[in-house]
């Protein structure tokens, strides 16, 4: 799990480099928590809990991996003696959920003496909500931003050594501070940042204001980074980046994404590749091609189109058309002819007409996309998006929505289908969640099959007969 704990004395004075330094505090965390676990006479708890997208999933994995190096053991929200929020903002409604679960915290801090709240990620980078946190939530502990997530042991050492409520918040960085500790939520896959920030400022969207400008990883930490996951058993992992398209781009030796692919490719043991998200504008045909011959790129494709309007597209800063993204489309098919795609769709955005509406419901018969999450657009203060004129009523959205919801689901069960009766390669990653003799799996494609089968299979890829489609999974058995 920690890969490298270098000998720290706390003795010693604090080390320069930010990776020591954290271990350091590191050290002086677990001091700490060893004397409030001796007070307490027992071991204390935490839970850390994830709103949002897969970026703070991972980060979710690296607050974990903090948390039991220094001592705390993992327990369910309701037991754990430390409570995290990673928080999302994206959309308005990710925002009130948060508000909602802090306030039932509120009486169980009073009975607990060694109870701490923590929150963190995308929402805490809004100067309102911080503010508001502080004025009406005083009880939480430990309040950090994106940008300093890396420093999560200090924050805690602090709240130790001074008994007050720390806050820090950066506003941006370029820093990357590599080789902490996490803790993987499957033993067998693992998402890896391969970049950080958004540059693109699509004129709905919150995120490049709270991840901050685009950084790309440098690839030898990134190849390291999935040659030691190789070795600890992990066979599939996800690149992760807003857009992972545009990678490498501000790196001093500056490389393409389809160049990183395939040196990741080349890493023995990795067996299956997925990456999210690709923004269309910067798909290359470099890219195409070299997923058309790679054994170990995934036949799936997240591609977010948001609307099938031109004209939509153009407010949104999208930087595509509606005829280029089919474009897009028709030649990805024609170089993986059996690749799933997916796509994010956002219904209302300011000034859309019933028109631009029809062009959104065209673009998703003409592509026929596997599945496709369907949002409603929420005005996001600080967006060009949110001043625009002529938002769309409440009414006239959900009516939108409800028929694009038909409309995907009605397409993707069709897709869904097309695989009935083949054998594909299943990556096992579970025991069924309604039938213990079950096991669940995933195709390459992103669908999940359940088949009869034990716990040993978990983590293995195997062949599956794909017996019957249930819309959105199917049920199989193992083939021969
Ligand atoms: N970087 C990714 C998406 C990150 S956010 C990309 O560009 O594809 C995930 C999805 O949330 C977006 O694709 C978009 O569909 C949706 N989204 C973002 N901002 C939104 C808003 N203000 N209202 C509704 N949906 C939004
Ligand atoms: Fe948001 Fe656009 Fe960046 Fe995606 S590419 S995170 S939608 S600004
Ligand atoms: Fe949400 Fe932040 Fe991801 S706003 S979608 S958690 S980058």
């Amino acid at each position: 799990m920690n890969m490298m704990n270098p000998d720290i004395s706390l003795s010693d004075e604090i080390p320069a480099d930010e990776t020591q330094r954290q271990y350091y505090y590191i050290e002086k965390a677990r001091m700490y928590v060893q004397r409030a676990s001796l007070s307490a006479g027992r071991p204390l708890t935490f839970c850390v809990t994830t709103f949002g997208c897969q970026m703070n999933a991972r980060d979710s994995e690296k607050l974990r991996g903090i948390l039991r190096e220094i001592g705390y053991m993992e327990a369910s929200e309701e037991q754990a003696d430390f409570v995290i929020f990673n928080t999302c903002t994206v959309r308005e409604n990710a925002n009130t959920r948060v508000y909602g679960r802090l306030g039932q915290l509120k009486p169980r801090k009073k009975k607990n003496p060694h109870m701490m709240i923590g929150l963190c990620g995308c929402m805490m980078q809004e100067p309102e909500v911080v503010e508001k946190l502080k004025r009406s939530y005083g009880f939480v502990d430990i309040i950090f931003g994106t940008h300093n997530i890396f420093k999560f042991a200090e924050l805690i050492a602090m709240r130790y050594e001074t008994g007050r409520r720390v806050i820090d918040i950066w506003k941006d960085t370029d820093q990357i501070v590599e080789n902490l500790p996490n803790q993987r939520k499957y033993s067998f896959k693992s998402g890896v940042n391969i970049m950080f920030g958004c540059n693109n400022f699509c004129s709905y969207c919150i995120v490049p204001y709270v991840r901050g400008r685009e950084r790309s990883r440098e690839p030898q930490a990134i190849l390291d980074e999935i040659k030691r996951l190789a070795k600890d058993g992990v066979v599939e992992v996800m690149l992760l980046g807003q857009n992972v398209n545009s990678y490498g781009k501000t790196l001093e030796h500056p490389m393409t994404f389809a160049q990183l692919l395939t040196e990741i490719e080349s890493v023995e043991g990795i067996e299956r590749i997925r990456f999210m998200t690709s923004h269309p504008k910067d798909l290359s045909d470099e890219l195409i091609e070299v997923m058309s011959r790679s054994h170990k790129i995934c036949k799936h494709l997240h591609l977010p189109v948001q609307s099938g309007s031109s004209r939509i597209l153009q407010k949104m800063n999208r930087h595509y058309t509606k005829e280029q993204y089919l474009d897009l489309v028709n030649r990805i098919r024609s170089a993986v002819p059996d690749i799933s795609l997916t796509t994010d769709i956002i219904v209302g955005f300011p000034g859309e007409t019933e028109e631009d509406f029809q062009e959104t419901l065209d673009i998703v018969r003409k592509v026929q996309y596997d599945s496709a999450f369907t949002f409603i657009y929420s005005k996001r203060t600080g967006t060009p998006a949110a001043a625009m004129e002529n938002q769309v009523p409440e009414d006239v959205v959900k009516d939108r929505f409800n028929r694009l919801l038909n409309e995907v689901q009605t397409i993707a069960a069709k897709t869904c289908a097309v695989h009935q009766d083949t054998v594909q390669t299943v990556l096992t990653e579970s025991v069924c969640d309604h039938d213990a003799s079950m096991v669940t799996g995933r195709l390459s494609n992103n669908l999940l099959v359940h088949f009869p089968g034990s716990a040993d299979l978990i983590g293995k890829l195997v062949p599956v007969y794909l017996a019957e489609c249930k819309g959105f999974y199917y049920l199989g058995r193992l083939a021969e």
